[in-house]
Order: C-alpha cells, then sequence, then structure tokens
C-alpha cells in the first residue's frame, strides 16, 4: 500500500492521526458509534475498531479529558485482537453517573523505528437526562400527560375543537388513544404544546417525522398544509391559546414541518423524561433512543357537501380526500 493510498484513507474515514516519517502501514481506529446517550446507572460499552494493528507492537489506550484511564473502579478496558491485522478495542463503563458524561478518546500507536504512528478517535458519551429540546419554534401534539415538563416552563398551550360532520358522524380515532381531548362522532379535539422560544442549543436530528410548524420551519424541515373543510351548519368549532401555525374559523388550516433526511430506523436522539408526540411522516414511525414508539391515528369525518379539503407542500402520512386521516408518533420511556 503506498503512503498516498494510506493518507487517503485515513481522511476519508475521518481520523485523527499523527503523522511520524514514512511508514509502510499506519495504524486506522474507527468508533463504532460517535455518540452514545444512556441512562443514569447503567452499563455501557465503547467500542473502537482498529485496523493495521498487531498484538506484538500496537499499544491501545482510552482515554478521558486527557488522562489515561486505568484498569479498575467502573472502567474496564479490553482488547482482542481479530484476524487480518484488525482489533476490537472495548471500553466498559458501568453504573454510569454525572462523572462519566463526555469525549473518550481511544488510541493506537504502533512503534515506527524511534518514533510511534498514533491514530485516535473520539466518542462522546451522554446521558439521556442532559438532552434537551431542539432549538427553534414549532409546535406538538400535547398527550394526556401533558407537555414534557423540564427545567423551566418551556411550551404554551392551545387547544382546537374541530366540528366535524353532524350527518351520519364518522369521526373516529384509534384507541385507546394517548392524544389529549375531547373526542366524539362529530367533535375532535386537539391540544397542543407550543414552543414560543428559539432557545435551546442542539438541531433536530436528521430522520423521517413531522413537527407542526410556528413560525419558521426549524433547519432541515419542508413546509405544508392540510386544510380540513369543518362542518358548515351550525360550525362551533373553537380555537383557544397559542396554537400552530395555521387559519382557524369554521374551517381550519394546520401548517407543518417535515423532514425526510435520514432513516425512521436510526433512532434519534429527544428528551426522554415524559411521554411525547411527533407526527408520521411516512411508512414507519421514526425511532427514537431509549423509547417505546406506538402508532395512534386520528380520523376527521369533514364536511360532506362540496368538501374542500386541501392538502399543500410536505405534510405528514395521511389520508386526505372528503375526508382527513392522520397518523401520530407516541413516545412511552422503555
Ligand atoms: C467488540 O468487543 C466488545 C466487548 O468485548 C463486544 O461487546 C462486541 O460485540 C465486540 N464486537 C465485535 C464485532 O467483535
Ligand atoms: C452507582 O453509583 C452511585 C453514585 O453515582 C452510587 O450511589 C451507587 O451505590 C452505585 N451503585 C452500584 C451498584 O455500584
Ligand atoms: C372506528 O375505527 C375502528 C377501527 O378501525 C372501527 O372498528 C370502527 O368501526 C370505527 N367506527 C366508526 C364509527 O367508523
Amino acid at each position: 500500500m503506498s503512503v498516498k493510498f494510506v493518507v487517503f484513507v485515513l481522511n476519508f474515514l475521518g481520523c485523527n492521526y499523527l503523522m511520524s516519517g514514512v511508514a509502510s502501514v499506519f495504524p486506522v481506529v474507527n468508533p463504532v458509534q460517535r455518540s452514545i446517550a444512556t441512562r443514569k446507572g447503567s452499563s455501557v460499552t465503547l467500542v473502537c475498531f482498529g485496523r493495521n494493528v498487531n498484538p506484538l507492537d500496537t499499544m491501545s489506550v482510552w482515554k478521558f479529558k486527557g488522562q489515561v484511564i486505568k484498569q479498575g473502579g467502573n472502567k474496564k478496558v479490553r482488547t482482542r485482537w481479530l484476524p487480518g491485522g484488525t482489533g476490537n478495542f472495548s471500553l466498559h463503563i458501568t453504573n454510569v453517573s454525572d462523572k462519566d458524561v463526555g469525549q473518550y478518546m481511544c488510541s493506537l500507536s504502533v512503534a515506527n523505528f524511534n518514533k510511534l504512528d498514533v491514530a485516535e478517535s473520539f466518542i462522546k458519551l451522554k446521558l439521556y437526562s442532559s438532552v434537551r429540546w431542539p432549538k427553534g419554534t414549532y409546535a406538538l401534539p400535547m398527550p394526556v400527560s401533558g407537555c414534557p415538563k423540564g427545567k423551566k416552563a418551556l411550551w404554551s398551550e392551545g387547544f382546537l375543537k374541530q366540528n366535524t360532520e353532524d350527518t351520519t358522524p364518522l369521526s373516529n380515532w384509534s384507541r385507546p388513544t394517548h392524544l389529549k381531548g375531547l373526542k366524539k362522532n362529530n367533535v375532535i379535539t386537539q391540544h397542543f404544546c407550543v414552543k414560543e422560544k428559539k432557545s435551546g442549543s442542539d438541531e433536530w436530528p436528521a430522520g423521517k417525522y413531522c413537527i407542526f410548524k410556528k413560525g419558521k420551519c426549524p433547519p432541515g424541515f419542508e413546509e405544508g398544509s392540510i386544510k380540513w373543510d369543518d362542518e358548515d351548519t351550525k360550525n362551533d368549532n373553537k380555537a383557544s391559546g397559542v396554537l400552530p401555525d395555521g387559519d382557524y374559523g369554521k374551517d381550519t388550516v394546520v401548517d407543518f414541518c417535515c423532514r425526510s433526511d435520514g432513516s425512521a430506523d436510526k433512532p434519534i436522539e429527544l428528551p426522554m423524561r415524559e411521554p411525547f408526540f411527533l407526527l408520521k411522516h411516512s411508512s414507519s414511525c421514526q425511532l427514537v433512543m431509549g423509547m417505546l414508539v406506538t402508532e395512534e391515528w386520528v380520523f376527521w369525518d369533514c364536511e360532506d357537501k362540496e368538501n374542500k379539503n386541501l392538502v399543500s407542500g410536505k405534510i405528514p402520512e395521511s389520508f386526505v380526500a372528503k375526508d382527513v386521516k392522520l397518523y401520530y408518533c407516541y413516545y412511552i420511556e422503555k
């Protein structure tokens, strides 16, 4: 293997390394996961894979906050040499606490004459309890348990009652439902948790899911809307409090923000202290780390006469014709 090629491989894999002289075989190291979130008190294993390594002259160490981790306490280092000059370098941490949170580094060094060729790679360990709601303004469906609680009051609340078709009323919903609000065959009430402040440190993660629009869609989302043609005769729709962007009168328009820039099967990180809802984007609900997900739906029996239901832009998984069916994803801690 030429040096050029080795350098290319290292750059391509995004590793940090120090080049010392001209080596024929540089060690390469890669984390299996770059970021791990876990629960307080749980056990976790950080794993790095190395190539161009061998038990004779490769030294491996794990570092935490710049210090070499010594065997013992709640941390156990393990090295398994595998065929083909590869190796599995793992760090097992038991009873994870706040003290263990931070950046870990696995470092491999190979003696090359009187110098060391070093390859390093980083893994970030977080506690779920430190994950915050992403920044930006948006709204989520409110579960029966209420808006997720945080250290600070994060959510404004509002509700929307839609008077759906009164003649042979067929509005319906999945049961049991965890969506807050009175529902009858001619009434669908939804409650909303609305984040009006831009505060937050992280962006919404890539994936396949939707939220309600409030102000500008956060980065990565595309907007869309659904118009519900509600009951025309003696309509008693009611909207109160803080609501997602839309138009709330005798008919209803609600705006959405949807994204489809990642796999729904790759769990994303969101706060897991309390139950919450996202809206389903397509064939399956987005997975969220540490949370169990179930799908729920609501069916609005819309005005039968000269129905004016309408969709535009990107909207959640739905069925919209003369009636509207919308799919939700409900999350509770595993
Ligand atoms: C690497 O080692 C860790 C800890 O011994 C183990 O849990 C993991 O399954 C190993 N992975 C592979 C692919 O060998
Ligand atoms: C886990 O760590 C906490 C402190 O963070 C300690 O109070 C507790 O006794 C530990 N539990 C075990 C099983 O070691
Ligand atoms: C509501 O939906 C359930 C499940 O799909 C169905 O069994 C039931 O007949 C529906 N009720 C009405 C009034 O459409």
